[in-house]
């Protein structure tokens, strides 16, 4: 591994890995002599090769590398540009367009909130608003006890029963703020 990488990489060892991603969980159970960032790197490795010089692939790639990491962080991003053979500001772009990726770890519970046009005339914007309020967070972040990460969405496929937020893919639906409230509650107490 260059010595570039493995200092950019440094940042992974003070993240609680086991926390955002169980893949990754899994992978150092199974490998327990080797250091996360050996695991991250040789992972890595394997995802870019099968997609080098695609440039056509950095979607795949970011989302396997996502998943494997449970975030994509800047010295990920760079080692996927080099190996698809496009600019990091082209990697940057994509992850900034998609709400879906982070740079940064996510909460151990993901709420998402849908904005889209079905929610929003049934009051989606008052319950975006409570929960920011309630969590002093803001779309894109995660708060500082790690316990929760927010991401507001277009459309997350139940219009039917909106508002509809989810929390880590299972759909809440019919909300209203103190219904989405309680129900994060109940996440952060280990109750669902
Ligand atoms: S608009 Fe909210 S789920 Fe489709």
């Amino acid at each position: 591994m260059s010595a570039l990488l493995e200092k950019e990489l440094q940042e992974l060892k003070e993240v609680d890995w086991s926390r955002v991603s169980t893949k990754l969980a899994e992978i150092v159970k199974e490998r327990e002599e080797e250091s996360v960032i050996d695991i991250v790197h040789q992972e890595l490795e394997g995802i870019i090769e099968k997609n080098r010089g695609q440039e056509d692939a950095l979607l795949e790639v970011l989302h396997q590398a996502q998943e494997l990491i449970g975030f994509v962080p800047k010295a990920v991003q760079k080692k996927i540009a080099r190996g698809l053979k496009i600019t990091p500001g082209e990697v940057a772009s994509v992850m900034s367009f998609y709400a879906h990726f982070s740079e940064r770890p996510k909460g151990k519970y993901q709420i998402a909130l849908c904005k889209g046009t079905a929610c929003y005339v049934k009051g989606s914007a008052e319950i975006i608003e409570k929960i920011k309020s309630k969590y002093n967070l803001e779309a894109g972040e995660t708060t500082d006890d790690g316990l929760l990460s927010l991401e507001v969405v277009r459309c997350l496929g139940a219009c039917g029963l909106g508002p509809v937020m989810t929390v880590n893919g299972k759909a809440h639906g019919l909300l209203n703020p103190e219904k989405a409230v309680n129900i994060v509650e109940k996440y952060k107490k280990g109750e669902i």
